[in-house]
């Protein structure tokens, strides 16, 4: 392929990137998007591995990595449950990490790179080495350790250093002293030294940023670090001189930026002090385990009971959180909600930002089971409709509706907005055990007076409601 044909390809795949974005901001169009998104890759990757860039000895190569990351991939994909989504993407963000880290070093150390600049061109294309694999190595090691919490092989507590934010600094001002005595060195092996240092220092930074991040934080900590990932791609874009890695980093960096604004909206923390990496608990002490303890008793219930409680309704609205996903319990959901339709219930779907373990978890989850859209709403358009519901059903979640975020200021989730479920008439918690959620908070909800507690998993217990319902 010539190199004009090359850039024609690259900016149709860039367009289709852009489409591909504006259509996955929408449920209605999102597989539109998903499709722009695979044509514009499929583009991207013919036209690079064709280009003017890649001599005919490396196709043996690239045809092996391609097979073997292609078949890792087609893999996980047809493994991964949907619960393990989160930590499938934070896995990934860890491998395009990896990728800009090692393709700095070997940038760094390529022959042909070293006669190709020279002067200012060649501090400026240092720089761009030296922040490409600043960024890719606190991405990846960042995105292992998120990896570890999510799928709970790291715990959730945070890990507080003491003077942590000093610490930080000082990693900062080395690594600045070293980006320095790497743009003066002499040759590629007296480089080598500072270059090393600093990627020693951003791995444990890395490490040591989302290790002191809490339980509920992490939501913030994922977008961030899909961010990080953007411009880790964009930086190896830069060292490749390759416009289409710029701007599809680029795309990703800025994407996954305001979606942590969005984040931080939703947890109620400051961006600015998210960014600046006073996240966690304030104050560099840990926060206490969970806050004013709740005390009383808790009501059981049982499917039919519920099932009545559903039928006398007028208006219902249906919470669901991570415990829905795990039961995989949407498509009975459904069901439920066709039949109380059916019957003249006005049901509705409430969905909190942070719901479940990846932004638009249980959207997806009710989209996949054909859930209609319009009654599938956000937190902020119906929770003043709480007083005026007679049952809020809450299938497997437990930090979105949580009231001592509003109620008790000692508790670590303190000021998150929550899904005011317990201004309904009666709520109906549907979980397993009286165990608390992600965050590891005691839940006061449950022992309200207006509660009651169906105990069990979601799809077993919704499939007795849903028996109950129809007989
Ligand atoms: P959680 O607070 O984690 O609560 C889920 C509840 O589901 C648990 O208390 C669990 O109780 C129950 N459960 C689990 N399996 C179940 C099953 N098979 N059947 C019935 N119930 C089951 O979830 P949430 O309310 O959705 O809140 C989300 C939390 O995750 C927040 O703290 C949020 O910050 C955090 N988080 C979110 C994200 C994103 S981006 N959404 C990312 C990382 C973390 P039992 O064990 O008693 O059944």
């Amino acid at each position: 392929m010539t190199a004009t044909l090359a850039t024609a390809s690259y900016i149709g795949a860039t367009i289709l990137f852009i489409l591909s974005l504006g259509g996955l901001s929408n449920p209605e169009s999102s597989r539109r998007g998903n499709l722009y998104g695979m044509i514009g890759m499929t583009i991207a990757v013919l036209a690079t591995v064709t280009g003017p860039h890649v001599t005919s000895a490396g196709y043996a190569w690239i045809v092996g990595a391609m097979v073997v990351g292609g078949s890792i991939g087609l893999y996980a994909s047809r493994v991964v449950r949907m619960t393990q989504m989160p930590e499938l993407v934070a896995l990934m963000h860890s491998l395009v990490g990896l990728a800009a880290m090692l393709v700095g070093f070997a940038n760094y150390i390529d022959p042909a790179a070293a006669t190709e600049f020279s002067g200012a061109a060649k501090s400026i294309h240092e720089m761009e080495i030296y922040i490409g694999i600043l960024i890719g190595a606190v991405t990846f090691t960042g995105s292992v350790i998120a990896f570890g919490k999510l799928s709970g092989k790291i715990g959730g507590k945070t890990l507080l250093l003491p003077g942590r934010h000093w610490l930080n600094l000082a990693g900062l001002l080395v690594v600045i002293w070293f980006g320095r005595e790497f743009l003066h060195a002499e040759s590629i092996s007296d480089g080598m030294i500072p270059l090393v240092v600093m990627t020693v220092i951003a791995l444990l930074f890395g490490i040591h940023m989302v290790m002191a991040i809490g339980g509920a934080d992490m939501p913030v900590v994922i977008s961030m670090l899909n961010s990080y990932s953007g411009w880790a791609a964009a930086a190896t874009g830069f060292m490749l001189s390759n416009d289409l890695l710029i701007v599809v980093g680029a795309l990703v960096g800025s994407s996954g930026a305001i979606l942590s604004y969005i984040m931080c909206r939703a947890m109620n923390r400051n961006f600015i002090s998210v960014i600046a990496g006073g996240f966690g608990s304030e104050g560099g002490a840990p926060a206490p385990a969970g806050g004013v303890q709740p005390a009383g008793e808790v009501n059981p219930v049982l499917a039919a009971e519920t099932a009545e409680l559903l039928r006398e309704s007028k208006n219902v609205i249906i919470v669901p959180g991570y415990g829905m996903a795990v039961a995989q319990a949407q498509h009975t959901v459904y069901e439920i909600t066709k039949v109380l339709r059916d019957k003249g219930v006005n049901v509705r779907f409430g969905i909190h930002p942070v719901a479940g373990r990846m932004p638009g978890h249980m959207n997806v989850l009710l989209a996949e089971a054909k859930v209609p859209y319009d009654i599938v709403l956000e937190m902020d358009e119906l929770n003043e409709d709480f007083p005026d519901t007679d049952v809020a059903m809450i299938i497997g979640a437990n930090d979105i509706v949580n009231p001592a975020a509003e109620e008790d200021p000692s508790s670590p989730i303190a000021g998150m907005p929550v899904l005011q479920v317990w201004k309904a008439k009666t709520s109906i918690v549907m979980k397993r055990s009286m165990a608390t959620g992600y965050a590891g908070v005691d839940n006061p909800l449950f022992y309200k007076d207006n509660n009651r507690m169906l105990f069990g998993d979601a799809k077993k217990m919704l499939d007795e409601v849903l028996a109950a319902l129809k007989s």
